[in-house]
């Protein structure tokens, strides 16, 4: 069941050999690092994966992007996103040089990474579209498709074939990836926004490119050149993100 492979029992306290050097704390009797661990209640210990720590719920451990901890130490999902809430993403992840930052639509493509900006064109004809009103930000709705005002619309899936999470193209060409808008995936209320069928996604590094990372799915053959990455929600403002994105 679901459920529980996702919880962390307490882990008994392994501090890995070759880590950095860091200095060796104790929870109790159990050594542990600081940055990969944190210790609760001076004797209980929960990991830290993907750069936040996860909480102490009675004997296990969990995460705050998709459960809480109710009244008996019982664990309970926390609520989905209902239609209608846009949101931006943002990434959790070990490596510092992409943990918390959004994830962008630029080449029609989910990206992360300092060198990475949301790519938008605007059509500028007040009072319909005053191109100062989008945040140009990359805002996305549960329903599947994105906070755009352009005719038709645009919308976000996944590759079936790539796992690369798109934005459909705007105009005429919207065909390809619109069958697959909003498909395969759970949507949690500021929590994860969960691939099913893996409890992760994965930052694939652009070949030639500084820090431009892809969102992909992980479908993929092989995981080289890639890390393993959460995505969270953050709730939107209700500001249009863009007249399109490109
Ligand atoms: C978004 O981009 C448009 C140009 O397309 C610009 O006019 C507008 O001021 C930008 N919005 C923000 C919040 O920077």
């Amino acid at each position: 069941m679901a459920l529980r492979s996702l919880v962390f029992l307490a882990v008994g306290a392994i501090a890995p050999l070759g880590a950095l050097a860091e200095d060796i704390h104790f929870c109790g009797p159990a050594p542990y690092y600081p940055s990969q661990y944190t210790c609760y209640d001076g004797n209980f210990l929960c990991p830290i994966l993907y750069g936040q720590p996860t909480l102490r719920c009675g004997e296990a451990c969990y995460s705050p992007d998709m459960y809480f901890c109710g009244a008996g130490d019982q664990l309970h999902l926390i609520a989905t996103l209902g239609p209608g809430n846009p949101f931006t993403l943002q990434v959790q992840s070990s490596n510092p040089a992409i943990n918390g930052r959004p994830v962008e639509i630029s080449g029609l493509r989910f990206r992360v990474g300092a060198d990475v900006q949301t790519s938008t064109w605007c059509y500028h004809a007040p009072p319909m579209y005053d191109c100062g009103s989008y945040s140009n930000k990359t805002i996305l709705r549960p329903e599947g498709n994105l906070h755009v005002d352009v005719p038709g619309g645009q919308y976000w899936f996944f590759d079936g074939t790539t796992g690369a999470l798109r934005a459909t193209a705007a105009g005429k060409a919207a065909g390809e990836g619109r069958d697959r808008a909003g498909m395969g995936v759970i949507i949690y209320t500021e929590g994860y926004f969960w691939f099913v069928g893996s409890t992760y996604w994965l930052a694939c590094k652009e070949p030639g490119a500084a820090a431009v990372y892809n969102i992909v799915a992980p479908i993929i053959e092989s995981e080289a050149g890639c890390e393993r990455i959460k995505l969270v929600t953050v709730l939107g403002t209700g500001q249009k993100g863009a007249y399109s994105y490109t």
